[in-house]
């Protein structure tokens, strides 16, 4: 194979994976359910409780002291309901269920829908336990749309270490540079990117720079902006 042919060959997306939480369903319901607790003030209360989670994913993943992410997610909320002075038993009773109940994004299941008429593999590739997955996919639109769900419960890690996606170079054959990747956490969107697939960041309006970490700066794309992986093996 002549070198041109060989790097468009390489280039070619032949999977894409998506980050669930806050990219495949939306986050902004946990607000009004944290509510609940916190009246007046759930907006901090979800903020600050989804920092403290990804917090403690990266602190468990250096100290190689893994649990899944259920265990993490309710180790969050009981920190932030004390930092907010509400009995940690009661928020959980409250709120222990949030993440398996918020709703897919609408753009979701048709971005999904023309990759894989496109003839791309799709799949879902998150922190989540396997359960949580199922959990937060079921009676969604989202439900059935994934050739794979990939948790980190596999490897006992969670992103951005080079472990978890990996699973995907695994789960589909492919190498990183053929492997697109949709998130719009931008910390997920500098690990992925660093790993070497070909990330789609979903920035969200007004966010931040992604951070400096030495890793090649994430394509910005929108939903609809997804279709590129389809048509253009030269973008994203
Ligand atoms: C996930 C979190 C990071 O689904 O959003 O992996």
């Amino acid at each position: 194979m002549a070198p041109a042919e060989r790097s468009a060959a390489i280039a070619r997306v032949g999977a894409v994976y998506f980050d669930l939480y806050g990219t495949l369903v939306d986050l902004g319901p946990l607000d009004a359910a944290c509510e609940a607790v916190v009246p007046g003030h759930g907006a901090d209360f979800a903020r600050a409780w989804r920092a403290e989670q990804i917090r403690l994913t990266w602190l468990r993943t250096i100290m190689v002291t893994w649990v899944d992410f259920e265990r993490v997610t309710e180790a969050a909320l009981r920190a932030i309901a004390t930092r907010f002075d509400v009995d940690p038993s009661t928020a959980s009773g409250l709120l222990g269920g949030a993440f398996d109940a918020l709703p897919a994004r609408p753009e979701a299941p048709a971005a999904i829908g023309s990759l894989r008429a496109a003839g791309i593999r799709v799949g879902v590739l998150s922190n989540g336990s396997r359960p949580m997955i199922g959990r937060a996919l079921a009676d969604t639109t989202l439900a059935g749309l994934f050739d794979d769900l990939l948790s980190v419960d596999q490897v006992r890690r969670f992103k951005p270490d080079p472990a978890v996606y990996a699973m995907a170079v695994r789960a589909s054959g492919l190498e990183p540079a053929e492997i697109g990747f949709v998130t719009a956490n931008d910390w997920d969107a500098v690990g992925a990117a660093a790993y070497g697939f070909r990330v789609a960041w979903l920035r969200s309006p007004g966010a931040p720079e992604p951070p400096s970490v030495g890793a090649p700066d994430p394509a910005v794309a929108t939903w609809a902006g997804l279709s590129r992986f389809a048509t253009d093996s030269s973008g994203m």
